[in-house]
């Protein structure tokens, strides 16, 4: 008998919604499709305040592990794990890199084929690379990667995503569309169907649409990876600001985080515009390179 095993963790459930319509054809297809959801032992309140986000950065960055509530392992003998993961300054959110670190993950994940699900605002890049080496060091092996996000174009789903973070309002507002995964996109999640692999290559989705997560992979914008990339060096330095003197004089952090919390935001609309119009320039002089990488990077 067929089963999955469906793991994930989602803050305000829009997640949970987006793996509830990719699993819906499975169900209805007989499949057994368990649930295994991931808890923080403190949970992360939503609506966040401005400290508690921008507080959550260096961990998020740095891949820090915290404390989840116990998870029982699957009871089926599941074929494939469908691995449902957020973004949380491009990198995967902390519950799940918690739970791609903790002792009692290889159990679950060793010798099985691992689909991932991801559902963010626009920018996953890294975090996928970084999920695919955590997941193969607990002997699971990544086998497609289906994405769901926010269609809007990067300012505007960056205005969206602030107002909803910090007072948990999704609706439509001035001339900004709701905020997240358009619910037309998350209701079309159930055309992917039930992935089934061929008798030989890669595992396939039934969905034959251009443009999104078939055949295992997800497209890449070229000027939103060049914006993360950016983002990436500097989250580092980031980071490493906000710790810098932590040790010395614990309320540094504090501090620093509050002035992060200000020129994160003042950076991200000023990198954006600039970062576009860099891409167009350089796809004129570097357009194969990039487009090579594209490639490698979206074979999930
Ligand atoms: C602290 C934090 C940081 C985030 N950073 C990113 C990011 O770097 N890239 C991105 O595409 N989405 C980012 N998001 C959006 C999430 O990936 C996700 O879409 C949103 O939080 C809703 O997920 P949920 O299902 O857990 O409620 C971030 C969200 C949070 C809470």
């Amino acid at each position: 008998m067929k089963a999955r095993t469906v793991i994930h963790y989602s803050q305000t459930g829009q997640l949970t919604e987006v793996l509830r319509s990719l699993c819906a054809p499975l169900t209805e297809a007989g499949i057994t499709v368990d649930h295994m959801v991931i808890e923080p032992s403190q949970p992360f309140a939503f609506p966040w305040s401005r400290m508690r986000f921008f507080g959550a950065f260096p961990e998020a960055v740095n891949g820090d592990p915290v404390d989840l509530k116990p998870f029982a392992p699957p009871a089926a003998n599941y074929d494939l794990v469908i691995l449902g993961y957020t973004i949380w300054f491009l990198n995967p959110s902390i519950p799940i890199n918690s739970f791609l670190k903790h002792p009692a993950s290889a159990a679950i994940l060793k010798d099985k084929p691992v689909l991932t699900v991801i559902g963010a605002r626009n920018m996953w890049v890294h975090a996928q690379q970084k999920v695919r080496g955590l997941v193969a060091g607990l002997g699971g092996r990544v086998v497609g990667n289906i994405l769901a996000e926010d269609r809007s174009p990067n300012m505007v789903s960056l205005v969206t995503i602030i107002r909803w973070m910090f007072y948990g309002r999704k609706d439509p507002f001035l001339v900004f569309p709701a905020a997240g995964i358009r619910a037309e996109d998350i209701a079309g999640m159930s055309r992917f169907g039930p992935v089934r692999r061929r008798t030989s290559g890669p595992w396939k989705h039934r969905s034959s649409e251009r443009g999104t997560a078939c055949s295992g992979s997800s497209r890449i914008k070229p000027s939103l990876l060049v914006l993360e990339k950016r983002a990436l060096v500097l989250f580092v330095k980031y980071r490493n600001y906000i710790l810098a003197k932590v040790a010395r004089d614990p309320a540094s952090r504090e501090r620093r985080v509050s002035v992060f919390s200000v020129v994160l935001p003042i950076g991200a609309f000023i990198l954006s515009p600039i970062t576009a119009l860099a891409t167009v320039l350089l796809s004129l002089v570097k357009g194969k390179e990039l487009a090579r990488e594209i490639e490698e990077l979206q074979r999930y």
